[in-house]
Formats: structure tokens, sequence, C-alpha cells
């Protein structure tokens, strides 16, 4: 269960979220909610469905007495010791004289000879040979597992992912999600199709400027970003009569009207190029809305333009560095992402935002001891800001699970917990604490924390999902993780993470069309290539399921974890 969550409840915002890590498990995201939630129920329905393909022993019987099924088996015999022996061909022709002999009414027996004409086939590689005798055995047979993955099989090696998807979900409802081999391949293939889609749906994508927590969740994660902190100065004089450019943009922020940004920040930089005073915080701050929208080859050049102008203060530049890194992060550019941060810690070697933000990204590749480094020199040079300062536990909390020490497993614990006592308005602290508690399984202090965070922020509308995650794992509360949830999304009209989560639990409870609805939201919200990938898989899986129950037949399982 620690790990079933691991996307979506990763401890950093989501705009941190690394290549790769973790994408395994969180593609398999549906998949494996509906296996843990196997009922009684959903095990009779397919006891005994299986087909075997064994031998039916054809009796001693003179020709002429034999019956034209009988001498179909018999046909079919021959055929599989032809088979055994690498003799394809010839046992194709067996097969073939099985089947036109074999009375249509031995639909099942029928069926097996189809799909052993269609093994021959896959030993041949005419996989269109393979895909029509499958189907036809499927014909006779809905829930033949052995056609479907073999048709599954085929599907895949010719890059037919949708209907591929459908074969292999039908292969694990039948097999009650046991079978490793077909499990797999619903990973590859949600994977292929998540791409594909989201490909074609980046080339439509609305702008969607994001919610103002979200905005100011991003601005916080920075403690030295010269920008930043001019947009929190509030009282200082914004100058008389009609704002313009930067000055508009700056009070655009304060007022929370964000579509304005953009164009007053490109007000400043198109006016005096020369004598303007604003121009790299004006770069600086269109970059970070471009980003925040999604429109990243536009912040990337904004970022540029800043890092390569030597005459900027190195702190605006150091800070572009880091979110340059944080784009390439988020776009698969792993190289590019470090080179930057190299880069930042040559021209910014006193910021702790560049190790806090490092730190983040070596977490996430799974580098526990150089994200410990990191996170140690941030919270160094900077020992007041507490993002940082609880990041860096959580860094020790899984340094000290990978060394299986308890003792220093206990002392992260009360190092937690002396955070708190120490920053107490921060909520990034109870709700990575709490993520930590909920990994020890002491769900009732993880809970205390949620509800401590949430008394700082009632309206930070991530804490409600987290807390909804919470109670599911602690008491299988499905009703009550649900209303936290949607309790979220009614704070939040754009939290992405809530309709994603939600989904995954509607997908759970068998409300598979609520949560493609869901998914389909989040996809609307979602800001890169690789949140897309992502949400498309956990889509397609739904809808896959939806379909291949529909055709069968068959409810999706209720019930719990
Ligand atoms: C998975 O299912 C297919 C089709 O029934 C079967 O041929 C294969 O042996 C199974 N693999 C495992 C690992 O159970
Ligand atoms: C909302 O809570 C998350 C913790 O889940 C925190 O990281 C973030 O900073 C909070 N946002 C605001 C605006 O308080
Ligand atoms: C600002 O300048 C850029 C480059 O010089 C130009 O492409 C753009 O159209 C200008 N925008 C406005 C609003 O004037
Ligand atoms: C970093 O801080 C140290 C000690 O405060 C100082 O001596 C050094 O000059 C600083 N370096 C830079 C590049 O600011």
């Amino acid at each position: 269960m620690a790990s079933s969550s691991s996307s979506s409840s990763t401890p950093f915002p989501k705009w941190q979220i690394a290549v790769g890590v973790g994408a395994a498990s969180a593609i398999g995201l549906s998949y494996w909610y509906l296996k843990s939630g196997r009922s009684p129920l959903f095990n009779s329905i397919f006891r005994g469905t299986s087909q075997e393909t064994n031998d039916i022993q054809s009796g001693t019987k003179s020709e002429a007495d034999e019956t034209p099924f009988e001498r179909a088996q018999k046909f079919k015999a021959e055929g599989n010791a032809l088979f055994k022996n690498g003799k394809y061909d010839e046992a194709i022709q067996s097969y073939n004289k099985a089947i036109a002999i074999c009375p249509p009414e031995q639909a099942n027996d029928l069926s097996t000879f189809f799909q052993n004409r269609a093994a021959a086939y896959e030993q041949l590689k005419k996989w269109s040979a393979v895909i029509t005798d499958c189907s036809k055995a499927i014909e006779l047979n809905p829930k033949y597992e052995k056609a479907l993955y073999r048709r599954a099989k085929a599907r895949e090696i010719i890059k037919d992912w949708e209907n591929c998807l459908d074969d292999v979900t039908c292969v694990c409802l039948l097999q009650n999600f046991q079978n490793q081999s077909a499990l797999l391949m619903a990973d590859r293939v949600l994977k292929e199709l998540g791409k594909a889609h989201a490909q074609e749906a980046m080339k439509t994508r609305k702008i969607i400027m994001p919610s103002k927590n979200f905005i100011k969740t991003y601005f916080s994660s920075f403690s030295e970003d010269p920008v930043g902190q001019m947009l929190l100065e509030v009282g200082q004089p914004l100058g008389q009569g009609e704002l313009k450019g930067f000055l508009k943009a700056k009070l655009a922020f304060a007022t929370e009207k964000y579509e304005e940004i953009v164009p007053s920040c490109t007000e400043e930089i198109n006016s005096s190029e020369s004598d303007s005073a604003y121009i790299a915080e004006s770069l600086s701050l269109r970059a970070s809305f471009y980003f925040l929208c999604g429109q990243f080859a536009e912040a990337v050049e904004d970022l540029t333009t800043i890092i390569e102008n030597e005459d900027y203060d190195y702190k605006i530049r150091v800070n572009a560095l880091i979110k340059r890194a944080s784009i390439y992060m988020q776009t698969e550019k792993l190289e590019e992402c470090l080179n930057d941060y190299e880069t930042a810690v040559e021209l910014g070697p006193n910021i702790s935002d560049v190790f806090h933000h490092r730190g983040q990204v070596k977490l996430l590749m799974d580098k526990t001891d150089e994200a410990r480094e990191d996170f140690q020199k941030a919270v160094t040079l900077n020992p007041n800001f507490p993002i940082a300062y609880v990041q860096k536990l959580y860094s020790d909390y899984r340094y000290a699970l990978q060394k299986q020490d308890v003792g220093l497993l206990m002392e992260n614990m009360d190092n937690f917990r002396k955070a708190i006592d120490k920053f107490p308005d921060c909520s990034e602290s109870y709700v990575l604490f709490a993520q930590v508690l909920t990994e020890r399984q002491n769900f009732e202090e993880a809970n205390d924390m949620y509800e401590k965070a949430l008394k700082l922020n009632p309206d930070n509308a991530s804490i409600f999902v987290h807390n909804g995650l919470l109670l599911l794992q602690w008491k299988n509360d499905i009703e009550g993780s649900v209303r936290l949830m949607r309790k979220a999304i009614d704070l939040d009209k754009k939290c992405e993470f809530a309709y994603e989560t939600l989904g995954t639990v509607e997908v759970q409870r068998g409300n598979l069309i609520l949560a493609i609805e869901l998914f389909n939201k989040a996809i609307e919200l979602a800001r890169s290539e690789m949140e897309m990938t992502h949400l498309f898989s956990l889509r397609d899986a739904a809808t896959s399921q939806l379909k291949v129950t529909t055709s069968l037949g068959i409810t999706t399982p209720l019930g719990g974890m």
C-alpha cells in the first residue's frame, strides 16, 4: 500500500515531479486499485470459465465409425504434434482440416482449433493471421483467456495500442489481476497510449491560469527570489496616477488579477528597453506566469534571456536558472536540468534555494545521499526557511529507511516534532510529517497533523486530498475520503491533484464513468505533457475497463481495498 499513491502523494509540489520516478506504479494505479478491490463476488463470477487447450484424446475407433467431431479432434491432435516438432506450416494444414470438418455447434472446441492455429501463425510471425484467428476463437468463446492474450501480444507488436489494451484488460480481469506478464503488458501499453494521447492533446491545450493557492505555493517555494519578494512587499508606494508596465503587474498580483500580469510585463519589456528599471524583473515575472500556465517554451525563452545577461542582478539570474532547471525536469531533459544547477551553484554558492531545489530533484532521482547533502547545505545557508528545513528532514527519513536504522528513524521523528514547534505556522511541516507518520502506520497522529495543517490553511485544497488519502488507508473509509476530496474540489475548482486522486478512488469503487469524467477534468488542467501522459494512462485504463466489463456483462468489484 505504501507505494500505491507514490506519485499522487509525493511530498513535493506538482511542478517538481520527476521524470520517470514512480511512473510505472503510477501508471498502473487504476489497475492497482481494482486489483486490491477484488471481492469474493468478483472471484465467483469467473470461477471455472478458463478455457483449456489440453488435448482431447481421440479414441481408437476405425475411421468409418468416427463422427466429424471426432475426426476434427484427431486433426487437431495431429496439428498439436506437428506444432511440438516445430512444423508450423504442416500444423496449420492439420488445424485447417480440423476447422473445416468440425460441426459448428461444438463452439468451444472449434474456438480451440482457431486458437491453436493462431499459435502456429504466431511462430511464423504472421501477425494479421494471428489476430484474425484469435478473433474467431474469441467470437466463439468471449472469455477465452489464451486467445485474448495471444491477440494482445500480436496487437502490441503491430502497435495497435487501443485494441491491445482492451484485450489485455480483459485478460487481467479474467485472471483477477494475478497474471504478472499481463499486468506488465497493460502498463507498457497504457504508457504508449497515454503518450500518444498526450501528444495529441498538447496541440490543442487551452491555457488555464492556475488557482490562487497554486500560484502562491509556487512563489513561496523560493526564499531568495528578489522578484517574488517585491511582489509580496506590501505598503511600498506604487506611485501616482495610472500604473504601467512592471508596477501594473505588481498591482495585478496583489489584487489577484493574474491575467493582467503577462501583458503588463510585456509592456515594460517592450517599452524603453534601455532605461527601464524593471526589465529583468519583468522577464522573470513573465516567465513565472508562462510557466504556471504551462507555456514552457515561452518561459524558457525569457529565462534564457535573463541567464545570458551578465548585467542583471545575480540573484535574479540564479533564480532563473532554478526555474529553467525545473522546466527541463518536467520535459524530461535531466541533463540540462542538472547542468543548470551546476551553473547556479557557481553563480550563487551562497543561495540556499539552489541546494533546496536540487535536493528535491536528487530525492526524486533516488539519490538520497546527494539529496541530503544539498538539503543540509540549504538549511545551513538559510536556517529560517521552513520548507527547506522540513524537506531536509524528509530526506533524512528516506535515508534512515534505506539504512533500516531504527535509532535514526526515532531521532528523525523527534526532529519532525521539534521542527513543528520551531515553525508552527508552516503547513508544509505538518503535511510532510503526516506522510511519514502514514508510512509508519501511525495513522491517528497523521490525522492530527492534517487537522492542524487545515486549521492553519483552511482553504488549501491539497491538504484535504492528503487527508482523504489517509482515511482510505487508515479506516478504508471511502465515504469519508470522497467527502474530503469533494471538499477540495469545492475549494479549488482547478485542483488537478484532487480530480486525479478522486478519480482513482472512484475506479476503486467501480464508478468508472464518474472516474473517467474526473480524469478528463484533470487532463484539462494539466500543464505538461508528462502530467498529461500520466493522466491519460489512468483515464485509458478506466475507459478500457468500462468497455470490457460492459461487453462481458460483468460488474466491477465492489467493496474496499
Ligand atoms: C498469463 O495468461 C496467459 C493467458 O492465459 C497465459 O498463457 C500465461 O501463461 C499467463 N502467465 C502467467 C505468468 O500467469
Ligand atoms: C498548501 O499545502 C501544501 C502542503 O500540502 C503546501 O506545500 C502549500 O504551500 C500550501 N499552499 C498554500 C498556499 O498555503
Ligand atoms: C514586444 O516585442 C517583441 C519583440 O520585439 C514583439 O515580438 C512583440 O510583438 C511585442 N509585443 C507587444 C505587445 O508590443
Ligand atoms: C558567501 O558567504 C561568505 C560568508 O558569509 C562570504 O565570505 C562570501 O564572500 C560569500 N560569497 C558570495 C559569492 O557571496
